[in-house]
């Protein structure tokens, strides 16, 4: 019974349609949505970790993690295309494995997009910090940081530590801010929102380009030896290319949120594969130019300089003999990477928001505001989440937990995919995902790959606590309040009329696989 509990597809589809948001977006807009969310802290802030972890090696990190989300971008462009609503990976997998591997997927998904979010503001913070300190505008240090900074758990240093000292920190006062001024622009709708991220996302691309063009010419072959200091990794360790590839995952992270506007998707048949390849694809090949640069004109030993730089793009831009560019980036990280928090923001309220209009989370985060058409309420409760989040912890370690719950999705996601290859192989997929039966086994053995390659502790731990959490919230009140559980079927269809006996509702033996 336990995982009998489906909802099915024809039923997503009607609900979605009933109590749409407005449909407003278009392919140029949710491929500058992708690249919003994929551009940021991850190339910017985790370019050094990454280095630590691995030393030139790194390069290969960059390839690992890119493939993986290139096998999962194609298997999210099949589903998102055949499901045009609001929930992403939640909403695929309620439909194919059932509520409680949806609710743990929904679960997985507040640390893929919510801790992200915290985690790029306390990234985009150091760089903020850092511009006030040099403009004699520096804030009091315990107002910097949060009070869990001090020193990453594997023996990297945190990205917060200035030139090797330990600073107590309290509160991140700037990341705070940042989050509720993020939470502000959502409110006041998406299409404007989506504006200012299509500027933003210039200002990013622009970046990556000047360091590149500037940094390839000062590539030098000694830089890449020795190539694998640390090898390739052990599992749960968490350093070595593996480990790293686990890490600089975060970079790539976000892609799949331009399925979570699906519902807001003029068009979403030919506009959603667009986004999502085309943002990945685009970001790919940037990054693993800055990586091949970067390595080869800096080096890139473990504990070596890049690997100790709070602003490795700047700072290799510095050492090479262009200070002003190198502050120019460091201003563009500073201007760009709020649309990062932006974007993994706007993917947790339409999670949210399609949750609770499951009955999954409380009534009130589905209301959408009269003026602006946005979901005000879940929108103004998950800012406050993040903004106290990034108030709080420091951004190594956040973006690791991010990348086991987002790890958890993807495998969830492209399990979901075949399976319904399976089970409702008649129904139009306006995007098939090539060779599936190869694609989807590599996407699920590269995301358990990955998963096993970040630290044991404290990212692995906390998923485990966080999961074990995320199943008492459920079986004590999630799955009781369920507009599929017996007693609420009047609710499925937005609590209008009573319908008694609604044939789309399986529940019991004779539902799917
Ligand atoms: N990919 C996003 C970043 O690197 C989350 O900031």
């Amino acid at each position: 019974m336990l995982f009998q509990r489906k909802k099915p597809l024809d039923l997503i589809l009607a609900t979605a349609e009933k109590r749409s948001l407005k449909r407003q977006l278009g392919a140029f807009d949710l491929t500058m949505l992708g690249i919003g969310a994929v551009i940021g802290t991850g190339i910017f802030v985790l370019t050094a970790v990454a280095a630590n972890k691995a030393g030139p090696g790194m390069m290969y990190s960059f390839i690992i993690a890119g493939v993986v989300c290139a096998l999962t971008a194609l298997i999210y462009s099949e589903i998102a295309a055949m499901v045009p609503v609001s929930g992403s990976a939640y909403t695929y997998s309620y439909a194919v494995l059932g509520e409680l591997v949806a609710w743990m997927v929904g679960w997985a998904l507040i640390l893929e997009y919510a801790v992200a979010a915290g985690a790029v503001s306390v990234g985009w913070s150091g760089y903020a910090n850092g511009f006030l300190a040099f403009h004699g505008l520096g804030l009091p240090d315990f107002l910097t940081a949060g009070p869990f900074y001090t020193q990453h758990v594997d023996g990297n240093t945190s990205v917060h530590m200035v030139d090797g000292v330990t600073h107590k920190g309290g509160f991140n006062l700037i990341a705070f801010l940042l989050a509720l001024l993020v939470t502000w622009l959502l409110v006041m709708g998406t299409s404007k929102s989506a504006k200012v991220t299509a500027v933003l996302v210039m200002i990013k691309i622009i970046a990556l380009a000047a360091f590149i063009a500037l940094a390839f010419p000062a590539v030098e072959s000694a830089n890449f030896s020795p190539m694998l200091p640390n090898g390739w990794g052990t599992p749960l360790s968490g350093v070595g290319v593996l480990g790293a590839a686990a890490s600089i995952f975060f970079a790539y992270v976000g892609f799949d949120a331009v399925s979570t506007a699906a519902e807001e998707t003029k068009n979403p048949n030919r506009n959603i594969p667009i986004g999502l390849i085309g943002s990945l694809g685009i970001c790919t090949v940037f990054y693993l130019l800055v990586a091949y640069a970067a390595v080869g004109a800096m080096g890139a030993q473990p504990g070596g300089l890049l690997s100790q730089s709070k602003e490795p793009l700047a700072f290799i831009l510095r050492e090479i003999g262009w200070p002003k560019v190198g502050d120019l980036v460091a201003g563009a990280a500073i201007l760009a990477l709020p649309s990062v928090v932006l974007m993994m923001m706007f993917g947790q309220t339409r999670i949210l928001f399609t949750m609770s209009r499951d009955g999954l989370m409380p009534e009130k985060f589905s209301k959408v505001h009269p003026k602006y058409h946005t979901p005000h309420v879940v929108t103004w409760t998950t800012g406050l989440f993040v903004a106290f989040f990034a108030a709080l912890f420091p951004v190594d370690i956040l973006a690791d937990i991010s990348n086991a719950g987002t790890l958890f999705a993807f495998f969830m996601v492209a399990a979901g995919v075949m399976i319904l290859r399976r089970t409702d192989p008649g129904r139009a997929r306006p995007f098939r995902t090539p060779l599936i039966w190869v694609v989807g086994p590599l996407a699920m053995g590269g995301c358990v790959l990955l998963f096993f390659s970040l630290g044991w502790n404290p990212t692995i731990k906390f998923f485990c606590f966080w999961a074990v959490i995320g199943l008492i919230v459920y079986f004590l009140f999630a799955r009781k309040r369920s507009h599929l559980a017996p007693g609420n079927e009047a609710l499925l269809h937005g609590g209008g009329e009573k319908l008694a006996a609604d044939p789309l509702v399986q529940e019991g033996p004779n539902t799917g696989p």
